[in-house]
């Protein structure tokens, strides 16, 4: 029976690049997602940017952009990314949409009109400076438990203590260094307790979550359901509440509701029935694919909010665990915080799509990019065993047999082993256990070689009167390397593609493969991949590295909060050679309509001038600046902004505010000298 599908993973921050630990989950979902097109499903697959909170906001501000050019700057670049890896979404879309807006306006009136929404005043952390409610990841200071200086409002990363920021000793805003005051302010809540009971008989009834998950929900069950603050004040970048002035939905309300808002505006474009998919009693499925840190949010809010507004539930949520590279969190000083684009810029996707569908299961355990097994994994099981196969069958159909294949199968017995294995490889990628159905393929891939292996065209192929024999043995071998590729197109679909193109055939689903390929020309076989090298490993390493360079503001000690930030990751002396620092002098300096923070500085550097963007209007005043030599980041790249080009940077010191301090070189320097 056909099933429709409809399917999601987690919207990733429009404020930062796609990395491989986001990849896991793309790419898992994905793999999946072609499986059921293969099969016959209708099955459609959206996700969106998840575009608003206070992250955002700041990052905007910083780049002297508004955030909606930020977000569809950072949009670009994950499509681009996601593109390239093959990410098949159906509809990547934003929440920050006109369809996001109505269905969270939608979604909450409902919940509140059933009055499942409360107002209370409570107190927070205000920073008296930026004149804005603080997060808790934006008050830092010593940790309470152990002193360890610059830690977060909500955990110290040294001996992991969880407090709340007001627990945080000497705290200072991170955004502007000043000391937060405590401020009332009335915020809205979701009363998810209501839910308890239909949330609790949800769970009883299917498998809508893992067992790891289930007993994770046990627990916050007996911890008792918490209202959640689902309102944050102005300024927020987000939607306003309705009836509710300058109050905003908190991100994570209108985030899950992305969801359906990409795919309510791919309806529009497609003329589905949303309403269908939406309807309570609804028997379409609906699965998210999510990591485990995010599961109070996809099984306990997400649900109980549908339930509020009447809308139906989600049939599966589907968690999985994060990524490791080389045993260890992903590091920038180990070269191992890759982004997508840098591994993009040396390998093939397909590989990392095999290796982690290789290392993925049904659980919620982490899983392990070690650098030297992909690489050895890759060259032996793709291209050893899977490429392999066509590429000593091919040569012999082409020129032997003018591309065509026998027209009767030789070995039907061994044929038919190999199509009988692909209802349980089918079972295993229907339950997610990839690496499973990966090895099961590697194991039919063994065996094909093996055939050719007992076969020896090659040498047949030298005897007199042994055509046939020859041209049956490669018909075997291509159509046993047919059936391999049936199964792993959802994993490799570009490789698929490749194949299809050489077996000159139309796009493979799951049910052709019992069908044979015979009396049938082939293409001329082109290698479908090649090894990878070390040295491809290495350059993905060493940019990783480099995405690094570049200048950390630091915040100075001041005698009331001595808060030094960490030193970053460490950089090789080669990486510290590339900055380009010279004497600048300021021969002109101006405020820029329409920016809370920058200056426009004209600088000369001796042979030129340059324009440079500085965020230090609050410490200086134009005509202070005026005549000053200073020190800039001369090579980095100019970067566009709202109010022009921004052709460098200039250093300054400080917690922020008033307190921030450019470096005021003497009269022996002289404009355009290299700073050493
Ligand atoms: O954790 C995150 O990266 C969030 N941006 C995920 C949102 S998923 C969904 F709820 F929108
Ligand atoms: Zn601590």
């Amino acid at each position: 029976m056909q099933r429709k599908i409809l399917v999601t993973s987690a919207l990733p921050y429009a404020n930062g690049s796609i990395h491989l630990g986001h990849m896991v989950e793309y790419i898992q979902t994905d793999i999946w997602v072609r499986f059921q097109k293969m099969r016959g499903h209708e099955c459609h697959y959206v996700c969106a940017d998840d575009a608003h909170g206070t992250p955002i906001m700041l990052r905007a501000q910083n780049q002297g952009i508004t955030p909606e050019q930020l977000i569809a700057d950072v949009q670009k670049e994950h499509q681009a990314d996601f593109a390239e890896f093959s990410i098949g979404f159906d509809n990547f879309h934003s929440t920050h949409s006109d369809e996001n807006q109505a269905l969270a306006n939608q979604i909450y009136l409902a919940n509140r009109d059933a009055g499942h929404i409360e107002t209370r005043t409570i107190e927070q952390a205000y920073d008296p400076e930026k004149e804005l409610f603080l997060p808790d990841r934006f008050i830092k200071g010593e940790c309470p438990k152990c002193g360890a200086i610059d830690q977060y409002g909500d955990n110290c990363e040294a001996c992991g203590a969880t407090y709340d920021p007001t627990d945080l000793i000497n705290p200072i805003s991170a955004i502007s260094g000043a000391t937060p005051i405590t401020k009332e302010s009335e915020h809205y809540f979701f009363k998810l307790g209501h839910f308890e009971e239909q949330l609790k008989t949800w769970f009883r009834k299917g498998d809508h979550i893992q067992t790891e998950v289930a007993q994770k929900l046990k627990e916050w069950f007996e911890g008792g359901l918490r209202d959640w603050d689902i309102s944050r004040d102005a300024p927020y970048f987000g939607f306003e509440i309705p009836d509710a002035p300058d109050k905003f939905f908190y991100v994570w309300l209108d985030a899950p509701i992305g969801y359906l808002a990409s795919f309510k505006n791919y309806c529009d474009r497609t003329n589905l029935d949303f309403d269908e998919y939406l309807k309570a009693d609804s028997n379409i499925e609906m699965v998210h694919f999510i990591g485990k840190d995010i599961i109070y949010f996809h099984a306990l809010f997400w649900p109980a909010m549908l339930q509020g507004a009447g809308f139906r539930l989600p049939n599966h949520i589907f968690a999985h665990g994060f990524l490791t590279v080389d045993g260890k969190k992903m590091s920038k000083s180990r070269g191992t915080f890759i982004k997508a684009r840098t591994y993009l810029d040396h390998l093939n996707p397909e590989y990392l799509r095999y290796y982690f569908a290789a290392k993925l299961g049904p659980g919620i355990e982490d899983i392990d990019l070690n650098l030297e097994d992909f690489q050895s994994r890759i060259n032996s099981d793709l291209i050893g065993k899977v490429v392999n196969i066509a590429s000593r069958c091919a040569g012999f159909i082409k020129k032997q047999f003018n591309g065509k294949l026998s027209s009767s199968l030789s070995e039907p017995a061994l044929f038919d082993s190999f199509v009988n294995e692909t209802d349980a490889i089918a079972t295993m990628m229907e339950n997610r256990d990839f690496g499973r159905a990966m090895r099961e393929i590697m194991a039919l891939a063994d065996k094909a070689n093996q055939y050719i292996d007992d076969k020896k065209p090659w040498a047949l192929a030298k005897e007199e009167g042994q055509d046939q024999a020859v041209h049956d043995i490669c018909t075997v071998g291509i159509n046993l390397f047919r059936v391999l590729i049936v199964c792993l197109k959802p994993v490799l679909p570009q490789t698929a593609e490749q194949a299809e193109a050489f077996l000159n055939i139309d796009a493979l689903t799951w049910s052709a493969v019992s069908t044979p390929l015979l009396g049938h020309k082939i293409n001329k076989f082109k290698p479908l991949m090649t090894r990878i090298e070390t040295d491809k490993i290495e350059a993905i390493q060493n940019d990783s590295k480099e995405n690094l360079v570049g200048v950390k503001p630091l915040k100075a000690a001041t005698p009331e909060n001595t808060v030094i930030p960490a030193i970053a990751d460490e950089i090789s002396f080669d990486e510290f050679a590339k900055i380009d620092l010279r004497v600048a002098k300021i021969i002109n300096a101006e405020h820029v309509e329409g920016a809370d923070k920058l200056l426009r500085l004209t600088l000369d550097m001796g042979l030129e001038q340059r324009q440079v963007f500085a965020g230090i209007k609050s410490a200086y005043s134009p005509k202070d600046l005026i005549g000053k030599q200073t020190v800039m980041v001369a090579n980095l790249a100019p970067r566009k902004m709202r109010f022009g080009l921004s052709q460098g940077m200039v250093l300054a010191a400080g917690p922020g505010g008033k307190d921030l301090f450019i470096l005021n070189l003497d009269q022996g320097a002289q404009a355009g000298m290299k700073v050493k």
